[in-house]
């Protein structure tokens, strides 16, 4: 917990460190700009000189004090062997994913060689980021991952997918397991490479139903970070299991983080009370909050300090940040918290 404590911590002394979810993005249009020179979105995840500079912006602009390299948590199953789209205006599109056929069509046989220019922008960020700016690595879970690619694209409910699990329980833990491999050797390599944290994006945890939560969620991630920390013991790991509501408790209990990421759902007085106190919280400012600024923004900051009461903690977002968000209310926001004693 201290080695996550004193990464994050950087130049805020007395004031939380302060990162935010998709920091990189439509928002700034500096990023729209670069975004304008490459004809798809991958080309600009793929291009490592392109991706340092637009995860550079939001440090250059607003002095965050972490980084979170630019890429998407879709390459893996990209370089899994899985063909991937970003449609403007759709979403990623993939090619579905037959379970039955998974071990054939899927393969560790390019997963390097396709991930490289990831990791060389990692490489060129850590070089030109100050040493003082932590530099966050990361991925999606294996369930998040395995929901897009047997659905095929981003959904409210996953219900092909969600069905395809249920009638191969068997198959889809095997599924699980091949993901799982995959997963971990992203973020070794991207520690590698010099990211100096990780994060592991559930962005659809609050599908998967509490029955089935220990084994398709807390199984699966609980591997992931035992085999990052066989070989990195030390590496600051976050999970974010968005919309999990209670399950929370046993999420953050056996997976051995050293921070959790809160959605903007879970009250804040009952994440203090049931997480451990080892475990550095981030997070759940409603991003529209952001995006509407003054007083109610104000406030919400005022009110997250309040209940984190001493503890440390890392001011960020309960989820991404919206492409709408006025930079004068990100403005604000930061030289709020900043205030923050
Ligand atoms: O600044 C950062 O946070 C780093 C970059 C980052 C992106 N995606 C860039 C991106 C990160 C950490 C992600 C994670 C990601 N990607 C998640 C998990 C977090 C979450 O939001 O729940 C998910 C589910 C994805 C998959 C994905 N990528 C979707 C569903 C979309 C389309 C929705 C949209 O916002 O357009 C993307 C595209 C994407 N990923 C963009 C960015 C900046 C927008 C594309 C563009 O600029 O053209």
């Amino acid at each position: 917990m201290s080695k996550m404590w004193e990464l994050f911590q950087g130049n805020s002394l007395s004031s939380p460190p302060l990162w935010f979810m998709r920091q990189a993005g439509r928002y700034l249009p500096e990023y729209r700009k670069i975004r304008e020179t490459c004809p798809t979105f991958l080309e600009l995840c793929y291009t490592p000189e392109l991706a340092t500079r637009v995860t550079l912006q939001p440090i250059e602009r607003f002095d965050f004090d972490a980084a979170i390299i630019f890429s998407d948590i879709l390459v893996i199953p990209q370089g899994l062997g899985q063909h991937l789209s970003f449609e403007s205006g759709k979403g990623p599109q993939l090619e579905p994913l037959n379970l039955s056929f998974f071990q054939t069509k899927l393969s560790f046989a390019g997963f390097l060689s396709q991930m490289a220019p990831v990791y060389e922008a990692i490489r060129l960020t850590r070089a030109q980021l100050s040493p003082s700016k932590a530099l966050i690595g990361f991925s999606g879970a294996p369930w998040t991952l395995a929901l897009y690619m047997l659905e095929g694209e981003g959904s409210r409910d996953f219900a092909k997918a969600k069905q395809i699990a249920f009638q191969n329980e068997k198959l889809f833990s095997s599924f699980l397991d091949f993901l799982v491999s995959a997963i971990s050797l992203h973020l070794i390599e991207q520690i590698k490479a010099g990211a100096s944290a990780l994060q592991i994006f559930d962005s659809w945890a609050g599908l998967c139903p509490s029955s089935h939560f220990q084994k398709w969620i807390i199984e699966p991630t609980r591997r992931i970070v035992s085999s990052v920390r066989d070989v990195f013991p030390e590496i600051p790991l976050i999970g974010f299991p968005k919309g999990c509501g209670a399950n929370l408790i046993d999420y953050s209990s056996h997976c051995d983080f050293s921070g959790i990421s809160l959605d903007s759902s879970t009250p804040l007085s009952w994440a203090v009370k049931n997480l451990s106190s080892d475990l550095i919280l981030q997070g759940n400012l409603d991003p529209l909050l952001l995006c509407a600024g003054g007083e109610p923004l104000k406030n919400a900051i005022i009110s997250i300090h309040q209940h984190m009461n001493g503890r440390p903690y890392i001011f960020n977002l309960g989820h991404g940040i919206v492409p709408q968000t006025p930079i004068k209310n990100v403005e604000d926001c930061i030289k709020w918290v900043r205030e923050l004693r």
